[in-house]
């Protein structure tokens, strides 16, 4: 696995073509994974290994991609916390029991990971389907994407009670971002005993934040956990919305790559970043909408600007949208896996 694209880009090492995975590649754009949906609630499908592997396989298999990622959520953390979850179609994600008084912080559990061994029996399942072929990758939500999802109690346009949170009882939302953090480190750390190839950190919603809040309550626990992470020869990558103006900051932390969404030009932002942080990223998911000469063009456009960088993954900005035509996306992995510097 070492040898193989992604790990070797990860690690700034040369590689013949950049790798090419998706951020939400084993989702809802794909007709086979609703015949999987359609039997079996979320949660479900993410708590039964061989469930979770079968997703997982889905886009290895039918777009022939360079690196799984293990189907699950960013929220079940939370839920082994003791968050009460439950998906619900065309609503998302919600904790019926929301956190928002330091005594439900008080009740929030830290020693929980043994909850989450049902990951890592996924894992085990999908390295054996993928016997060596290509890298899986973990994932783990940040602190602050969490807590956002915690505190509202949901999905939230402005993570207001999130955000009067941090302003008005800083403490407090130290103590429950403390809490995921720690969780968070198990949990990778569990992932990484499992198997996993590399892992990825979801700050989805870190855009929400002013600078200086981004770095007094999310950038420091990201920073605290990849400091726990057992990652020989296991690259970790940083993901935030926000990542155009918080790359630098991001590289603090110590990731071995940074994923940028779409805001900025990736060559100028990897310019800013110290020597060796990879960068991955970041065409915006909206061109896999348009006309196939035109998702060409772009990715084309995108590789001349990366031409003779090391260091460099192809992937979205942002996640796969759910009415992305499949067509356009296997499409697109075909250009770039034909491409040639
Ligand atoms: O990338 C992958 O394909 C791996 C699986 C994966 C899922 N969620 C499956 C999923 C990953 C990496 C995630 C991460 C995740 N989950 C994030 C961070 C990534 C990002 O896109 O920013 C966030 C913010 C969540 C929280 C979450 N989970 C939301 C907001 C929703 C529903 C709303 C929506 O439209 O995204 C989910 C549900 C979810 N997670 C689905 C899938 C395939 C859809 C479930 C369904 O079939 O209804």
């Amino acid at each position: 696995m070492r040898d193989s694209l992604l790990i070797k880009a990860a690690f700034s090492e040369k590689t013949e073509r950049p790798p090419v995975w998706m951020m939400r590649q084993a989702g809802r754009f794909m007709p086979q994974y609703w015949e999987i949906k359609n039997k079996y609630s979320f949660l479900e499908m993410c708590k039964t290994p061989e469930i979770a592997a079968d997703v997982t396989m889905l886009p290895v298999d039918l777009l022939g991609i360079d690196a799984a990622i293990l189907f699950s959520d960013i929220l079940v953390t939370g839920e082994a916390m003791g968050g009460d979850l439950s998906f619900t179609q065309n609503i998302g994600p919600k904790f019926a029991n929301p956190v928002r008084t330091q005594k439900d912080i008080d009740n929030l559990e830290v020693n929980c990971i043994d909850k989450l061994q049902y990951v890592a029996d996924a894992i085990k399942v999908i390295q054996q389907r993928l016997n060596g072929s290509i890298p899986l990758i973990g994932f783990a939500g940040a602190p602050f994407t969490v807590m956002s999802y915690l505190v509202e109690g949901g999905s939230s346009k402005d993570f207001k009670l999130t955000k009067l949170m941090l302003h008005n009882e800083p403490e407090m939302a130290h103590a429950l971002l403390s809490k995921i953090a720690t969780v968070t480190a198990d949990y990778l750390n569990l992932q990484i005993a499992a198997g996993v190839n590399a892992v990825q950190i979801f700050d989805s919603w870190a855009q929400a934040l002013a600078w200086d809040d981004y770095k007094e309550f999310s950038h420091r626990y990201i920073a605290e956990i990849i400091s726990k992470l057992n990652r020989k020869d296991i690259p970790v990558i940083s993901f935030c919305k926000g990542s155009s103006v918080f790359a630098p900051l991001m590289a603090e932390a110590k990731p071995d790559v940074i994923s940028i969404d779409w805001n900025v030009d990736l060559l100028d932002i990897k310019k800013r970043l110290p020597q060796g942080v990879a960068v991955q990223g970041n065409l915006d998911p909206h061109i896999l909408y348009a006309d196939k000469k035109v998702i060409k063009e772009r990715i084309y456009r995108l590789f001349d600007r990366m031409k003779g960088e090391n260091g460099f993954i192809f992937n979205l900005g942002h996640g796969i949208m759910p009415d992305i035509p499949f067509d356009n996306v296997k499409y697109a992995v075909e250009v770039i896996k034909e491409f040639k510097y």
